[in-house]
Protein backbone atom coordinates (compact mmCIF):
# COMPACT_ATOMS: atom_id res chain seq x y z
CA UNK A 1 0.00 0.00 0.00
CA UNK A 2 2.81 2.21 0.91
CA UNK A 3 4.16 1.55 -2.76
CA UNK A 4 0.96 2.70 -4.26
CA UNK A 5 1.11 5.29 -2.51
CA UNK A 6 4.55 6.55 -3.18
CA UNK A 7 3.78 5.85 -7.01
CA UNK A 8 0.29 7.69 -7.11
CA UNK A 9 2.05 10.90 -5.77
CA UNK A 10 5.14 10.86 -8.04
CA UNK A 11 2.33 11.29 -10.87
CA UNK A 12 1.06 7.04 -11.49
CA UNK A 13 -2.38 6.86 -13.07
CA UNK A 14 -3.69 4.02 -10.65
CA UNK A 15 -2.03 0.63 -9.45
CA UNK A 16 -3.58 -2.95 -9.63
CA UNK A 17 -2.55 -5.46 -6.19
CA UNK A 18 -1.14 -8.80 -7.02
CA UNK A 19 -2.57 -11.09 -8.30
CA UNK A 20 -5.11 -9.84 -10.95
CA UNK A 21 -6.86 -10.62 -13.45
CA UNK A 22 -6.64 -9.83 -17.25
CA UNK A 23 -10.41 -8.06 -16.88
CA UNK A 24 -9.05 -5.84 -13.88
CA UNK A 25 -6.14 -4.39 -16.27
CA UNK A 26 -8.32 -4.17 -19.60
CA UNK A 27 -10.80 -2.23 -17.20
CA UNK A 28 -8.66 -0.31 -15.63
CA UNK A 29 -6.41 1.35 -18.70
CA UNK A 30 -10.21 1.31 -20.17
CA UNK A 31 -10.81 4.19 -17.36
CA UNK A 32 -7.66 5.73 -17.91
CA UNK A 33 -8.04 6.51 -21.51
CA UNK A 34 -11.60 7.83 -20.94
CA UNK A 35 -9.76 9.84 -18.01
CA UNK A 36 -7.14 11.19 -20.88
CA UNK A 37 -9.87 12.18 -23.42
CA UNK A 38 -11.47 14.12 -20.01
CA UNK A 39 -8.18 15.61 -20.38
CA UNK A 40 -8.22 16.40 -23.76
CA UNK A 41 -11.54 18.05 -23.95
CA UNK A 42 -10.41 20.07 -21.08
CA UNK A 43 -7.59 21.42 -22.87
CA UNK A 44 -9.48 21.47 -26.02
CA UNK A 45 -12.12 23.88 -23.86
CA UNK A 46 -9.45 25.88 -22.51
CA UNK A 47 -10.69 24.07 -18.92
CA UNK A 48 -14.47 24.75 -18.61
CA UNK A 49 -15.20 25.68 -14.78
CA UNK A 50 -17.57 22.87 -14.41
CA UNK A 51 -15.61 19.78 -15.77
CA UNK A 52 -12.65 21.38 -13.84
CA UNK A 53 -14.59 20.89 -10.54
CA UNK A 54 -15.76 17.24 -11.38
CA UNK A 55 -12.30 16.14 -12.44
CA UNK A 56 -11.28 17.60 -9.21
CA UNK A 57 -14.13 16.01 -7.19
CA UNK A 58 -12.81 12.75 -9.09
CA UNK A 59 -9.43 12.88 -7.98
CA UNK A 60 -10.52 13.90 -4.09
CA UNK A 61 -12.50 10.99 -4.04
CA UNK A 62 -9.94 8.71 -5.26
CA UNK A 63 -7.53 10.41 -2.79
CA UNK A 64 -9.92 9.72 0.16
CA UNK A 65 -10.25 6.14 -1.07
CA UNK A 66 -6.33 5.54 -1.08
CA UNK A 67 -6.02 7.06 2.51
CA UNK A 68 -9.11 4.91 3.63
CA UNK A 69 -7.55 1.70 2.40
CA UNK A 70 -3.96 2.71 3.52
CA UNK A 71 -5.06 3.42 7.29
CA UNK A 72 -7.11 0.20 7.70
CA UNK A 73 -4.35 -2.13 5.75
CA UNK A 74 -2.14 -0.60 8.70
CA UNK A 75 -5.28 -1.01 11.28
CA UNK A 76 -5.47 -4.62 9.88
CA UNK A 77 -1.47 -5.00 10.31
CA UNK A 78 -1.15 -3.70 14.01
CA UNK A 79 -3.82 -6.46 14.91
CA UNK A 80 -1.96 -9.29 16.02
CA UNK A 81 -4.70 -11.60 17.27
CA UNK A 82 -7.60 -13.08 14.74
CA UNK A 83 -10.12 -11.96 17.87
CA UNK A 84 -9.06 -8.55 17.61
CA UNK A 85 -9.55 -8.45 13.98
CA UNK A 86 -12.15 -9.69 13.76
CA UNK A 87 -14.21 -7.58 16.17
CA UNK A 88 -13.02 -4.44 13.74
CA UNK A 89 -13.55 -5.92 10.52
CA UNK A 90 -17.41 -4.63 9.88
CA UNK A 91 -16.50 -1.05 11.27
CA UNK A 92 -12.82 -0.88 9.20
CA UNK A 93 -15.29 -1.81 5.82
CA UNK A 94 -18.47 0.90 6.75
CA UNK A 95 -16.04 2.95 6.91
CA UNK A 96 -14.41 2.39 3.65
CA UNK A 97 -17.34 2.23 1.62
CA UNK A 98 -21.02 3.67 1.58
CA UNK A 99 -22.99 0.70 2.99
CA UNK A 100 -25.26 0.74 5.84
CA UNK A 101 -25.03 -3.27 6.58
CA UNK A 102 -21.69 -4.85 6.72
CA UNK A 103 -20.90 -8.59 8.79
CA UNK A 104 -17.83 -10.76 8.85
CA UNK A 105 -18.12 -14.08 9.94
CA UNK A 106 -16.44 -17.21 9.97
CA UNK A 107 -17.77 -20.97 8.98
CA UNK A 108 -17.86 -22.87 12.03
CA UNK A 109 -20.47 -26.38 11.84
CA UNK A 110 -22.26 -25.38 8.61
CA UNK A 111 -23.15 -21.72 10.08
CA UNK A 112 -21.88 -18.38 9.24
CA UNK A 113 -20.55 -17.32 13.28
CA UNK A 114 -20.82 -13.59 12.62
CA UNK A 115 -18.00 -11.64 14.49
CA UNK A 116 -18.46 -8.23 13.83
CA UNK A 117 -21.10 -6.26 11.71
CA UNK A 118 -22.60 -2.94 11.41
CA UNK A 119 -27.28 -2.36 11.02
CA UNK A 120 -27.12 -6.52 10.95
CA UNK A 121 -29.43 -8.25 13.62
CA UNK A 122 -27.88 -12.01 14.68
CA UNK A 123 -25.39 -14.13 15.78
CA UNK A 124 -25.39 -16.97 13.32
CA UNK A 125 -27.05 -17.65 9.92
CA UNK A 126 -27.18 -20.99 7.80
CA UNK A 127 -24.83 -21.49 4.91
CA UNK A 128 -26.02 -24.73 3.19
CA UNK A 129 -28.60 -23.80 0.31
CA UNK A 130 -27.72 -20.37 0.93
CA UNK A 131 -26.10 -17.37 -0.73
CA UNK A 132 -23.44 -17.29 1.46
CA UNK A 133 -22.92 -21.43 1.16
CA UNK A 134 -23.31 -20.34 -3.23
CA UNK A 135 -20.43 -18.14 -2.34
CA UNK A 136 -18.21 -20.26 -0.19
CA UNK A 137 -18.54 -23.26 -2.51
CA UNK A 138 -17.93 -21.19 -5.71
CA UNK A 139 -14.85 -19.32 -3.82
CA UNK A 140 -15.19 -15.89 -5.72
CA UNK A 141 -17.20 -13.30 -4.55
CA UNK A 142 -21.09 -12.97 -5.48
CA UNK A 143 -23.84 -10.29 -5.90
CA UNK A 144 -26.90 -11.00 -5.14
CA UNK A 145 -29.46 -8.44 -6.95
CA UNK A 146 -32.46 -6.09 -6.02
CA UNK A 147 -35.39 -9.22 -5.01
CA UNK A 148 -33.40 -12.28 -4.57
CA UNK A 149 -34.07 -13.56 -0.76
CA UNK A 150 -31.88 -11.07 1.79
CA UNK A 151 -29.25 -14.15 3.10
CA UNK A 152 -29.59 -12.69 6.65
CA UNK A 153 -33.78 -12.32 6.93
CA UNK A 154 -34.93 -14.07 3.04
CA UNK A 155 -37.13 -11.24 2.77
CA UNK A 156 -36.59 -9.63 -0.57
CA UNK A 157 -33.54 -7.73 -0.73
CA UNK A 158 -33.70 -3.67 -1.00
CA UNK A 159 -30.75 -3.15 -2.38
CA UNK A 160 -27.47 -5.01 -3.74
CA UNK A 161 -26.11 -7.57 -1.40
CA UNK A 162 -22.14 -8.37 -1.89
CA UNK A 163 -20.06 -11.51 -0.21
CA UNK A 164 -16.81 -12.19 -0.23
CA UNK A 165 -15.04 -15.54 0.68
CA UNK A 166 -11.84 -14.84 3.11
CA UNK A 167 -9.38 -17.73 1.40
CA UNK A 168 -6.47 -19.18 3.50
CA UNK A 169 -5.04 -21.82 1.49
CA UNK A 170 -7.53 -23.79 -0.21
CA UNK A 171 -10.31 -23.49 2.73
CA UNK A 172 -13.06 -20.50 2.90
CA UNK A 173 -12.51 -19.43 6.50
CA UNK A 174 -15.10 -16.48 6.26
CA UNK A 175 -17.23 -14.35 4.53
CA UNK A 176 -17.09 -10.67 4.39
CA UNK A 177 -21.26 -9.21 3.73
CA UNK A 178 -21.85 -6.02 2.50
CA UNK A 179 -25.37 -4.35 1.76
CA UNK A 180 -27.60 -1.44 1.85
CA UNK A 181 -26.20 1.19 -0.10
CA UNK A 182 -27.08 4.19 0.97
CA UNK A 183 -28.01 6.05 -2.22
CA UNK A 184 -29.55 3.00 -2.96
CA UNK A 185 -27.61 2.35 -6.73
CA UNK A 186 -25.70 -0.64 -7.36
CA UNK A 187 -22.50 -1.33 -6.00
CA UNK A 188 -19.86 0.25 -8.75
CA UNK A 189 -16.80 -1.71 -9.88
CA UNK A 190 -14.36 -0.14 -7.84
CA UNK A 191 -16.56 -0.38 -4.59
CA UNK A 192 -16.53 -4.34 -5.25
CA UNK A 193 -12.57 -4.25 -6.01
CA UNK A 194 -12.39 -2.52 -2.28
CA UNK A 195 -14.60 -4.77 -0.57
CA UNK A 196 -12.28 -7.45 -2.79
CA UNK A 197 -9.19 -6.03 -1.53
CA UNK A 198 -10.28 -5.96 2.15
CA UNK A 199 -11.41 -9.40 2.28
CA UNK A 200 -7.81 -10.29 0.86
CA UNK A 201 -5.63 -7.98 3.29
CA UNK A 202 -7.72 -10.04 6.11
CA UNK A 203 -7.01 -13.49 4.70
CA UNK A 204 -3.85 -12.84 4.30
CA UNK A 205 -3.42 -11.32 8.12
CA UNK A 206 -5.50 -14.73 9.32
CA UNK A 207 -2.46 -16.60 7.81
CA UNK A 208 -0.10 -14.27 8.93
CA UNK A 209 -1.17 -14.98 12.44
CA UNK A 210 -1.13 -18.46 12.08
CA UNK A 211 2.50 -18.76 10.83
CA UNK A 212 3.26 -16.22 13.33
CA UNK A 213 1.20 -18.64 15.93
CA UNK A 214 3.03 -21.93 14.78
CA UNK A 215 6.69 -20.15 15.08
CA UNK A 216 5.87 -18.56 18.58
CA UNK A 217 4.57 -22.04 19.36
CA UNK A 218 7.67 -23.77 18.18
CA UNK A 219 10.21 -21.38 20.31
CA UNK A 220 8.39 -21.63 23.55
CA UNK A 221 8.67 -25.91 22.70
CA UNK A 222 12.08 -25.28 22.03
CA UNK A 223 12.39 -22.97 25.47
CA UNK A 224 10.27 -25.53 27.47
CA UNK A 225 12.41 -28.58 26.50
CA UNK A 226 15.58 -26.50 27.58
CA UNK A 227 13.74 -26.39 30.88
CA UNK A 228 12.99 -30.10 30.71
CA UNK A 229 16.72 -30.48 30.43
CA UNK A 230 17.02 -28.82 33.98
CA UNK A 231 14.52 -30.68 34.80
CA UNK A 232 16.50 -33.75 34.53
CA UNK A 233 19.01 -32.91 36.08
CA UNK A 234 17.61 -30.59 38.85
CA UNK A 235 13.66 -31.68 39.37
CA UNK A 236 13.62 -28.87 41.97
CA UNK A 237 14.44 -26.21 39.70
CA UNK A 238 11.57 -27.18 37.12
CA UNK A 239 9.18 -27.88 39.78
CA UNK A 240 9.86 -24.57 41.75
CA UNK A 241 9.83 -22.24 38.29
CA UNK A 242 6.58 -23.76 37.53
CA UNK A 243 4.95 -22.53 41.20
CA UNK A 244 7.03 -19.42 41.03
CA UNK A 245 4.90 -18.74 37.91
CA UNK A 246 1.36 -19.50 39.16
CA UNK A 247 2.04 -17.13 42.61
CA UNK A 248 3.58 -14.34 39.95
CA UNK A 249 0.54 -15.22 37.88
CA UNK A 250 -2.19 -14.75 41.18
CA UNK A 251 -0.16 -11.68 41.95
CA UNK A 252 -0.06 -10.06 38.13
CA UNK A 253 -4.10 -10.47 38.26
CA UNK A 254 -4.67 -8.79 41.54
CA UNK A 255 -2.31 -5.91 40.29
CA UNK A 256 -4.45 -5.59 37.16
CA UNK A 257 -1.71 -6.47 34.98
CA UNK A 258 -2.72 -6.42 31.22
CA UNK A 259 -2.90 -9.67 28.65
CA UNK A 260 0.05 -8.81 27.22
CA UNK A 261 1.61 -8.37 30.57
CA UNK A 262 0.51 -11.47 32.22
CA UNK A 263 1.62 -13.37 29.16
CA UNK A 264 5.51 -11.83 29.88
CA UNK A 265 4.66 -13.02 33.57
CA UNK A 266 3.80 -16.80 32.27
CA UNK A 267 6.94 -16.97 30.01
CA UNK A 268 9.07 -15.14 32.49
CA UNK A 269 8.02 -17.35 35.40
CA UNK A 270 8.37 -20.24 33.68
CA UNK A 271 11.80 -19.75 32.38
CA UNK A 272 13.19 -17.42 34.85
CA UNK A 273 16.02 -19.92 36.01
CA UNK A 274 17.00 -21.15 32.91
CA UNK A 275 20.27 -19.92 32.98
CA UNK A 276 20.93 -22.62 36.07
CA UNK A 277 21.53 -24.61 32.74
CA UNK A 278 25.25 -23.32 33.12
CA UNK A 279 25.72 -23.77 36.45
CA UNK A 280 27.84 -27.05 37.13
CA UNK A 281 26.08 -29.92 38.67
CA UNK A 282 28.56 -29.95 41.64
CA UNK A 283 27.48 -26.40 42.22
CA UNK A 284 23.59 -26.58 41.07
CA UNK A 285 23.07 -30.08 43.06
CA UNK A 286 25.45 -29.43 46.13
CA UNK A 287 23.53 -30.61 49.11
CA UNK A 288 25.40 -28.88 51.74
CA UNK A 289 26.38 -25.14 52.36
CA UNK A 290 27.64 -22.84 49.13
CA UNK A 291 31.50 -21.21 49.63
CA UNK A 292 31.43 -17.35 48.40
CA UNK A 293 32.59 -18.59 45.11
CA UNK A 294 30.28 -21.09 44.57
CA UNK A 295 27.38 -18.61 45.64
CA UNK A 296 29.34 -16.02 42.55
CA UNK A 297 28.91 -19.11 40.32
CA UNK A 298 25.05 -19.39 41.11
CA UNK A 299 24.12 -15.72 40.95
CA UNK A 300 25.88 -16.20 37.59
CA UNK A 301 22.26 -18.08 35.92
CA UNK A 302 20.01 -14.63 35.46
CA UNK A 303 23.31 -13.22 33.30
CA UNK A 304 23.53 -16.93 31.93
CA UNK A 305 19.59 -17.13 31.00
CA UNK A 306 19.47 -13.56 29.89
CA UNK A 307 22.20 -14.82 27.23
CA UNK A 308 20.44 -18.06 26.36
CA UNK A 309 17.18 -15.91 24.98
CA UNK A 310 18.97 -13.38 23.86
CA UNK A 311 19.06 -14.20 20.16
CA UNK A 312 15.44 -14.57 20.44
CA UNK A 313 14.13 -11.18 18.81
CA UNK A 314 10.20 -12.04 20.38
CA UNK A 315 11.43 -12.19 23.77
CA UNK A 316 12.98 -9.32 24.67
CA UNK A 317 10.79 -8.12 28.05
CA UNK A 318 10.68 -11.75 29.44
CA UNK A 319 14.86 -11.79 28.48
CA UNK A 320 14.88 -8.34 31.44
CA UNK A 321 12.76 -10.61 33.76
CA UNK A 322 15.03 -13.44 33.99
CA UNK A 323 17.87 -11.13 34.01
CA UNK A 324 16.46 -8.71 37.09
CA UNK A 325 14.51 -11.38 39.02
CA UNK A 326 17.46 -11.28 41.92
CA UNK A 327 17.55 -7.46 41.70
CA UNK A 328 16.25 -5.86 45.10
CA UNK A 329 14.46 -2.72 45.65
CA UNK A 330 16.70 -1.08 47.22
CA UNK A 331 19.63 -1.69 44.68
CA UNK A 332 21.48 -4.13 46.77
CA UNK A 333 20.16 -7.08 44.64
CA UNK A 334 21.99 -8.66 41.57
CA UNK A 335 23.37 -8.55 38.78
CA UNK A 336 22.67 -4.88 38.07
CA UNK A 337 22.29 -3.58 41.73
CA UNK A 338 19.16 -2.05 39.59
CA UNK A 339 16.96 -0.48 42.20
CA UNK A 340 12.90 0.88 42.35
CA UNK A 341 11.43 1.64 39.65
CA UNK A 342 14.79 0.98 37.70
CA UNK A 343 13.31 -3.37 37.53
CA UNK A 344 10.90 -4.50 35.27
CA UNK A 345 7.70 -4.67 37.29
CA UNK A 346 7.40 -8.15 36.81
CA UNK A 347 10.81 -8.80 37.48
CA UNK A 348 9.52 -7.54 41.15
CA UNK A 349 6.48 -9.56 40.99
CA UNK A 350 9.05 -12.61 40.08
CA UNK A 351 10.91 -11.79 43.16
CA UNK A 352 8.35 -11.54 45.62
CA UNK A 353 7.12 -15.06 44.70
CA UNK A 354 10.76 -16.85 43.99
CA UNK A 355 11.22 -16.23 47.20
CA UNK A 356 8.21 -17.40 48.71
CA UNK A 357 8.63 -20.92 47.20
CA UNK A 358 12.29 -20.83 47.77
CA UNK A 359 11.17 -20.88 51.60
CA UNK A 360 8.30 -22.81 51.48
CA UNK A 361 10.24 -25.70 49.79
CA UNK A 362 12.58 -28.19 51.35
CA UNK A 363 15.98 -28.46 50.40
CA UNK A 364 18.37 -31.08 50.95
CA UNK A 365 19.95 -28.93 53.59
CA UNK A 366 17.58 -26.77 55.30
CA UNK A 367 13.77 -27.86 55.98
CA UNK A 368 10.63 -26.23 54.62
CA UNK A 369 9.77 -22.55 56.27
CA UNK A 370 5.57 -22.62 57.18
CA UNK A 371 4.16 -19.91 54.76
CA UNK A 372 3.24 -17.98 57.96
CA UNK A 373 6.88 -17.70 58.45
CA UNK A 374 7.76 -17.06 55.23
CA UNK A 375 4.65 -14.24 55.07
CA UNK A 376 5.95 -12.58 57.47
CA UNK A 377 9.46 -12.32 56.47
CA UNK A 378 7.91 -11.13 53.24
CA UNK A 379 6.31 -8.64 54.50
CA UNK A 380 9.00 -7.56 57.03
CA UNK A 381 11.18 -7.18 53.78
CA UNK A 382 8.76 -4.86 52.06
CA UNK A 383 10.48 -1.28 50.58
CA UNK A 384 13.86 -2.79 51.07
CA UNK A 385 14.11 -6.04 49.59
CA UNK A 386 10.67 -5.75 47.52
CA UNK A 387 8.47 -3.48 46.02
CA UNK A 388 5.90 -2.64 48.77
CA UNK A 389 3.24 -2.34 46.25
CA UNK A 390 3.84 -5.84 44.97
CA UNK A 391 3.86 -7.49 48.84
CA UNK A 392 0.62 -6.10 49.24
CA UNK A 393 -0.81 -7.98 45.97
CA UNK A 394 0.84 -10.89 47.00
CA UNK A 395 -0.07 -11.07 50.41
CA UNK A 396 -3.79 -10.38 49.33
CA UNK A 397 -3.74 -13.53 47.18
CA UNK A 398 -2.26 -15.47 49.30
CA UNK A 399 -4.82 -14.97 51.91
CA UNK A 400 -7.10 -15.34 48.78
CA UNK A 401 -5.66 -18.95 48.19
CA UNK A 402 -5.95 -20.29 52.13
CA UNK A 403 -2.04 -20.78 52.78
CA UNK A 404 -1.99 -18.92 55.27
FE1 LIG B 1 16.77 -17.40 40.21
Amino acid sequence: MEVAVTAMRQGACDFITKPFKVDKIVATTERILGEWKLYGRLAASQGSDVSLKMLNAELFKRLQEIGSLHSISTEIDRCHENREMFSRVAGMAAKLLPVNEVSFGILEGGRLMIKSSVGVEGETFPVEGTFFGAVADGREHGIADVGAPNPYTGRPLESQFLAIPCLVGNDVFGILSLSGKGDGTALSEEEVYIAINLAKKIASKIENNALYEVFFNNIVATLKSLIATIGARDSYTKEHSERVTTYALRTAEVMGLGPEDIDTVRFGGYLHDIGKIGVRDTVLLKPGGLTKEEIGEIRLHSVIGDQIVKPIRFFDKERKIIRHHHERYDGHGYPDGARGEEIPAIARILAVADTFDAMTSHRPYRAARTPEHALAEIDRCSGTQFDPEVVRAFLETVSGAGMR
